[in-house]
């Protein structure tokens, strides 16, 4: 596993958005599995910028998104469709019918995902409760797609995208962990003291179902993008870029 410690939340922002980049000129039609939330709205404006720049095409590009609301519409602007739609999918030339959210047909999204030839890349978020996708902590290695029920904590979180608490929903749709391992190339995200606790969990306590993000470290090409921040609690010494 690889550990990258950012100065600060921007640039490690920008280094995650060029390796993404660098996926899709390296296999025009990528298959990406994408992550919601605070941390990678940074990360996708510096890919919509590099994108303009460089003229990237993303027409042959296939991306499957970790989660959603369960019971929340598309056109809702709190559900993941309209997150993607506005930081990204309408920035860029992804055809809107290569982009794919989970479903309650759980087994169609699973096989939907192997025959596009699997996952190549992987960009995931660290909740503060050590949860990837919405796999909250207890989440069985061997899980698949499937419907969730969201842990207070990660409720809780979210209640800054929505006017209040009850707005939001208690259930999901989300990516199992043993999908979330099949992916190639994973590279994991943190950012700010908030993630401090949870990445020092992930990075040096015991693989564990309670620290969902642990299981990474069985994963053979993954890299871990933090900043600073994030990294305050780590006991060893990793390089600082
Ligand atoms: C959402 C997802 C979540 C987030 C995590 C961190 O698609 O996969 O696991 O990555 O909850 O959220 P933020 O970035 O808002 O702190």
């Amino acid at each position: 596993m690889k550990i990258i410690i950012s100065k600060n939340k921007k640039q490690a922002s920008k280094q995650a958005a060029e390796m993404i980049i660098k996926q899709v000129k390296k296999k025009p039609g990528s298959v990406l599995v994408l992550a919601t939330g605070g941390t990678v709205i940074l990360v996708y404006k510096e890919v919509v910028k590099i994108s303009n720049k460089e003229k990237i095409d993303w027409s042959n590009v296939k991306t499957f998104n970790l989660d959603k609301y369960l019971g929340l519409k598309e056109k809702n602007k709190h559900s993941f469709r309209f997150f993607m739609d506005k930081y990204l999918f309408n920035r860029i030339n992804i055809k809107k019918s290569n982009t794919f959210f989970p479903t309650t047909n759980f087994k169609d999204y699973e096989s939907k995902i192997k025959k596009a030839g699997g996952i190549d890349f992987e960009v995931l978020g660290i909740g503060r409760n050590g949860h990837i996708a919405m796999n909250e902590p207890g989440s069985s290695f061997k899980s698949r797609t499937r419907v969730v029920t969201m842990n207070p904590v990660t409720r809780k979180d979210n209640s800054r995208f929505f006017h209040s608490l009850r707005e939001i929903p208690k259930k999901g749709i989300t990516m199992g962990i043993s999908t979330i391992m099949s992916a190639k190339k994973i590279i994991l995200l943190g950012f700010g003291n908030k993630k401090s606790n949870a990445i020092k969990e992930a990075l040096e306590g015991p693989i564990t179902k309670e620290i969902p993000a642990s299981v990474l470290r069985k994963h053979k090409n993954t890299t871990i993008m933090i900043d600073k921040k994030a990294a305050a609690k780590l006991k060893q010494n990793y390089n600082k870029v």
